[in-house]
């Protein structure tokens, strides 16, 4: 099998065929699938058949699987997976719908995952997307007034911070009970291999920017996501059974689109793959 790479979207995305993750790959394969992250942002590698074990060792090519902040959902035999799905309830009887606006996953870790990965086990028919945004071409095309506002800026992460766009009293409460530890993130990253600069930010989990008030901070993302991210720069997956979709977090936010008939099953399998410092 020889390893092919075909381009998806203008400024994200990729098809990688030519490989059978089951098997052990070698450096060079490694390589060219990373660099194929580095290049495009985001890859999928469709018709998958894993076990969850064998999903987790398929993954291994992207780096060290990294764990998850929502335990509840974890997988009951392999615990590094997290269980995505619609048919989670929260206290109320609820329907839980995750990662519904632009994002980036686990910002509250010094070290955030470079690689989020989801593995396709059950989708519905129409809808249900994963949208992915270039942030290198959302901060390349900010007006300068933005690029000023958060330039030299920090994100401070938590748990729950009070810069998100809608944020329920119980999270707060949840929040100050806890206590996690605030780390400080640039707002501007540059990636380690391409030495572009991205926007990275993630609304629920950052408590404020630097030198402004979480009020101000809810405005200024607002402002720049509404600016920023430009239909072009997304790429929209729309899934099949056995996808397997990872994109690059170091240049990338993403967001699930809750548009599908809520009665069909919607449910994926999350990886999250080891990172570096931002910088
Ligand atoms: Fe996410």
């Amino acid at each position: 099998m020889t390893l092919q790479i075909k381009k998806l979207g203008k400024y994200v995305g990729a098809e990688i065929t030519g490989i059978d993750l089951r098997q052990p790959q070698d450096m060079k394969i490694k390589t060219a699938i990373n660099k194929a992250l580095s290049d495009h942002v985001a890859i999928v590698v469709r018709g998958q058949n894993f076990t969850p074990q064998e999903y987790v060792e398929a993954a291994k090519v992207l780096g060290d699987p990294f764990p998850q902040n929502f335990t509840d959902y974890n997988h009951p035999d392999v615990e590094i997976i997290n269980i995505v799905s619609n048919q989670h309830r929260d206290d109320e009887g609820k329907r839980i719908k995750r990662g519904g606006n632009w994002h980036t996953d686990h910002t509250n870790h010094e070290c955030p995952p470079k690689f989020t990965v989801l593995y396709a086990v059950d989708v519905p028919r129409h809808g249900g997307n994963t949208a992915i945004c270039n942030m290198q071409k959302a901060y390349e095309h900010l007006p300068d007034y933005l690029k000023e506002k958060i330039e030299g800026r920090e994100t401070v992460n938590v748990n729950q911070g009070r810069a998100a766009a809608r944020i329920s009293p119980k999270a707060v409460k949840r929040e100050n009970e806890q206590k996690s530890t605030p780390i400080n993130h640039p707002i501007i990253r540059t990636h380690p291999e391409n030495h572009r600069k991205a926007i990275f930010f993630h609304p629920i989990k950052t408590d404020y920017l630097t030198g402004y008030t979480p009020e101000e901070t809810k405005n200024l993302f607002a402002d720049i996501l509404m600016e920023g991210i430009k239909e072009e720069f997304v790429y929209n997956h729309q899934w099949s059974d056995g996808d397997m979709l990872v994109w690059d977090n170091r240049q990338a936010m993403h967001r699930a689109i809750h548009d599908y008939d809520p009665k069909e099953q919607r449910q994926m399998y999350r990886l999250l793959i080891q990172g570096d410092r931002p910088f």
